[in-house]
């Protein structure tokens, strides 16, 4: 079967350097193009460490265009706290070699979209913020499929009542989830129960390998302060891997809407779980997960690089 033409849309960020690590070493998906948005870290950070983390994986070639540098209507807000100073603090990556291409990458997004001959899945692993831009600007060019990491049933990572991406432009998450396409939400109910442990980055090889328990062991101090976990969600690469694998994740088809009223449930995304309302589902959410299969394919990729 020919793979799976992708992009990424991203902000990062520890978890989407692996998810992209993920993509760049998995056959069964072809990286078209990369994205950035502001989240993590500013805007000309995550661009860079986009661009940093496609050089140090030898692939310099695939495409990274800036995109937003803050949400819709919010202040923008970073996550130092989580992601350190430049986003992707731990490992000591060279400065990128390679500029942005010169093109927007709300406009990037669409060209590639309208370009493909194959159906075409988008993997936005930050704020939806150049998402929401390209579904207002380029009505014309849809994704076959959204695959999105954002938030969670019945949890929080940054509000008691919301995780990161979604708060964080809870306007675009909203314009996302009623845009009719095929949306897929991984959200913290499944990304909490697949953790990266110190057995897992024992076995991890090479170059790349070395790289990224680097980045684990910085990313691994705010999981086991904040939530006292035996290692790390690697949210955005759950996203990635659903594409490579469904099995890896279970969904339901479930109503999804997003608060953007109230302070205290600011980007929460109210998932009719046990379907109480008659509003129509628009999205698959994510469930269960088979962390061990997850984790597993984590590590077989991260090794297989030279
Ligand atoms: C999400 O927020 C960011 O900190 C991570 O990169 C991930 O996309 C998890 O809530
Ligand atoms: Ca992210």
């Amino acid at each position: 079967m020919s793979p799976t033409p992708i992009l990424i849309d991203c902000d990062p960020g520890h978890d989407d350097a692996i998810a992209l690590l993920l993509a760049l070493a998995s056959p069964e998906v072809e990286l078209l193009g990369v994205t950035s948005v502001a989240g993590n870290q500013t805007l000309d950070k995550t661009t860079a460490n986009a661009i940093r983390v496609l050089e140090f994986a030898g692939h310099p070639d695939v495409p990274v265009a800036a995109g937003a540098d803050r949400p819709l209507v919010r202040e923008q807000f970073v996550a130092a706290y989580v992601h350190g100073e430049t986003g992707l603090d731990g490992p000591d990556l060279p400065p990128p070699q390679k500029q942005p291409v010169a093109q927007h990458a709300v406009d990037f997004l669409a060209e590639k979209i309208r370009a493909s001959e194959r159906p075409l899945t988008l993997i936005p692993t930050g704020p939806l913020t150049n998402v929401a831009l390209l579904l207002a600007l380029h009505p014309d060019a849809r994704p076959e499929r959204i695959v999105l990491m954002g938030g969670a049933i019945a949890e929080g990572n940054v509000t008691p009542a919301a995780e990161f991406n979604i708060w964080c432009d809870p306007e675009a998450a909203a314009r996302v989830f009623a845009s009719d396409i095929d949306v897929t939400m991984i959200g913290l109910d499944v990304t909490h129960k697949a953790l990266f442990t110190q057995a897992h980055i024992g076995r991890l090889t090479g170059r790349v390998g070395e790289m990224v328990t680097e980045l684990l062991r910085f990313y691994d101090t705010f999981h086991r302060t904040v939530y006292n976990f035996d290692g790390s969600p690697i949210h955005d690469a759950l996203a990635v891997a659903h594409v490579l694998n469904p099995d890896l994740v279970d969904t339901l088809e479930r109503n999804v809407e997003i608060d953007t009223e109230s302070e205290l449930c600011r980007g929460r995304t109210v998932v009719d779980l046990w379907q109480r309302t008659d509003r129509e589902p628009n999205a698959h959410v994510g469930v269960e997960v088979d962390s061990d299969g997850f984790l597993e394919l984590l590590v077989e990729r991260i090794n297989s690089f030279e």
